[in-house]
C-alpha cells in the first residue's frame, strides 16, 4: 500500500512555529515516526510540504495510479482553498483530513473546512499523533476495500 502525506503551508515550520499551538515536534520527527508507524501496517509512505497551492494539487494528480491512500494536512488551505478541495475531489483515491491543533478550539474561521467533504474524515487535536492515527484509519479504510 503506497500512502502520500501531504503537509500544506507553514508546516515546514514545526518545532519553532507557535509551539503553544503546535508543540515542539519538527516536520521530520513527524515524516520519521510516521515511517516508523507505517512499515509494520505495510505501508511504503512518502511524505511532501509545499507552501503553494498549486504544488499540492500536482501532487494529488499525480497520485493517481501509484498512491492508495492520501493524508492530508492543507494548513490555512483548509478554511478557503476550494481548488484543493476540487483536487481531492476530482481522484478516486480516499483522503483522510488532518489538523494538529483542535480547529474547532480556536478563531471560529478554523472551524470551518472546505477541504472536508471532499474527504473520508477527519482527524484533529492530538498533536502530531493525528498523523499517526490517520495512518491507522487508511490502513483500515483500505484492508476493508481489499476484502
Ligand atoms: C493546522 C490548522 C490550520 O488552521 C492552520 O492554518 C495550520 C495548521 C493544524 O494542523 O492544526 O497551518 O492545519
Amino acid at each position: 500500500m503506497n500512502v502520500l502525506v501531504i503537509h500544506g503551508p507553514n508546516l515546514n515550520m514545526l518545532g519553532t512555529r507557535e509551539p503553544q499551538t503546535y508543540g515542539t515536534t519538527t516536520l521530520a520527527e513527524i515524516d520519521a515516526q510516521i515511517r516508523v508507524q507505517a512499515e509494520p501496517l505495510g505501508m511504503t509512505v512518502r511524505c511532501v510540504q509545499h507552501n503553494s497551492e498549486g504544488a499540492i494539487i500536482d501532487e494529488i494528480q499525480a497520485a493517481v495510479g501509484t498512491v492508495d491512500g492520501i493524508i492530508i494536512n492543507p494548513g490555512a488551505f483548509t478554511h478557503y482553498a476550494y481548488a484543493v478541495r476540487d483536487a481531492l475531489a476530482a481522484v478516486p483515491i480516499p483522503a483522510i483530513e488532518v489538523h494538529l491543533s483542535n480547529v474547532h478550539a480556536r478563531e471560529s474561521f478554523r472551524a470551518t473546512s472546505v477541504v472536508a467533504p471532499a474527504c473520508r474524515g477527519t482527524i484533529a487535536g492530538f498533536g502530531h499523533v493525528s498523523y499517526l492515527l490517520a495512518l491507522r484509519a487508511l490502513a483500515e479504510l483500505l484492508a476493508r476495500k481489499a476484502s
